[in-house]
């Protein structure tokens, strides 16, 4: 009953979508959503290509369903990102998922090379701008969203919106977490739902445990929106984190240009301000790191495992949508 012209497109039978959160959504998650039946990218913003190709093949022994990477030129140095978009070519990755300032070169080179090109936006010119740079799917990113933000107004505003522009099949993303979630969008004419927040806290998602719990206890007015962690990342982007220290204020300007390392994964430092989360490969003083979630975070009570939690999701959807009569028409 949830199956959308899209799902042809990404190979999934139903459509609920791994967002490709940086860090967290690795070939384990990947893995197990696919196995639910949905579809999964790949977070590898700014990853080097070795961990790419290692993901790709991780991602390729556990199913033979098409998958996708997710990669934010804008916040990778541009020699990385060529050998990045490279690397997914040679490895015929199915569908790039791309986020924040749009790339048309980039959406060129993949599309021509016969990559599905997905593009996440945040208000209507921004989705007419993907599509006519060739985008044959766009992520429509509600203020309510967890991670990077990047539009304005709520998903329920601008979903309506983007439809009533949007030539090619349209998912939406923001503060997404249960069925009846699902239901309100696809309603709308939404082909399906993008899921950051509610993938965070499963048993293959690559966050640290911190993070999976921090979600669980959080109610659901404990997100705000702050460009306080912007290490690595194109000046005055906001991010949807929960509270903590750093967006009280207690470490002084974020902006006054000190370095101070509060962790580190594999030798590499993780400053405090930067856009690091806490993962699984890190250790430090994970309070002061960014907190990702979106407003969904209070609908979420539990650490499940992944393939449990897109079918719930599913089922849930299943029934909300059984009296609502037949899903708007759509390509
Ligand atoms: C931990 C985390 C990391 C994220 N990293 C990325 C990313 O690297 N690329 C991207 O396109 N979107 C990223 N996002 C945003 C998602 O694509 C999506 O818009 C968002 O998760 C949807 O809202 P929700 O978290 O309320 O479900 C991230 C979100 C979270 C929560």
């Amino acid at each position: 009953m949830l199956r959308r012209p899209v799902c042809d497109l990404l190979g999934c039978e139903i459509p609920l979508v791994l967002a490709g959160m940086g860090g967290v959504a690795r070939s384990e998650l990947v893995g197990a959503v696919t196995g639910a039946g949905g579809f999964g990218f790949l977070g590898m913003v700014r990853e080097p290509v070795a961990l790419i190709r290692e993901e790709v093949r991780k991602v390729r022994a556990c199913t033979e369903r098409k998958f996708g990477v997710n990669l934010i030129p804008a916040a990778t140095a541009p020699d990385l990102l060529n050998a990045q978009i490279d690397a997914c070519i040679e490895l015929r990755v199915p569908v790039v998922c791309l986020f924040w300032a749009l790339s048309a070169d980039v959406v060129r080179r993949l599309r021509e090379a016969g990559v599905v090109v997905v593009c996440q936006v945040g208000s209507v010119q921004e989705a007419r701008e993907a599509e006519t740079a060739g985008a044959q799917v766009l992520i429509v990113q509600g203020r309510e969203a967890g991670g990077h933000v990047r539009g304005l107004e709520p998903l329920l505003v601008l979903l309506p919106e983007v439809l009533a522009a949007a030539r090619v099949p349209v998912l939406a993303a923001g503060g997404l977490s249960e069925g009846a979630d699902v239901a309100n969008i696809m309603t709308l004419g939404a082909q399906g739902a993008v899921l950051g927040t509610a993938m965070i806290a499963t048993h293959e998602s690559f966050a640290h445990g911190v993070h999976k719990q921090r979600i669980v206890e959080a109610g659901a007015d404990g997100t705000t929106l702050t460009d306080a962690f912007h290490i690595n990342w194109p000046p005055h982007a906001r991010v949807r984190v929960l509270r903590n220290s750093v967006t009280l204020g207690e470490h002084g300007d974020p902006f006054d240009g000190r370095r101070t390392v509060i962790g580190e994964e594999a030798g590499r430092p993780i400053y405090l301000f930067s856009t690091d989360s806490p993962l699984r490969s890190m250790t430090g003083d994970f309070e002061a790191m960014a907190f990702y979630a979106g407003k969904g975070v209070g609908r979420i009570d539990a650490v499940i495992g992944a393939r449990e939690r897109v079918q719930r999701i599913a089922a849930d959807a299943v029934a909300a949508l059984r009296d609502r009569g037949p899903l708007p028409a759509s390509f």
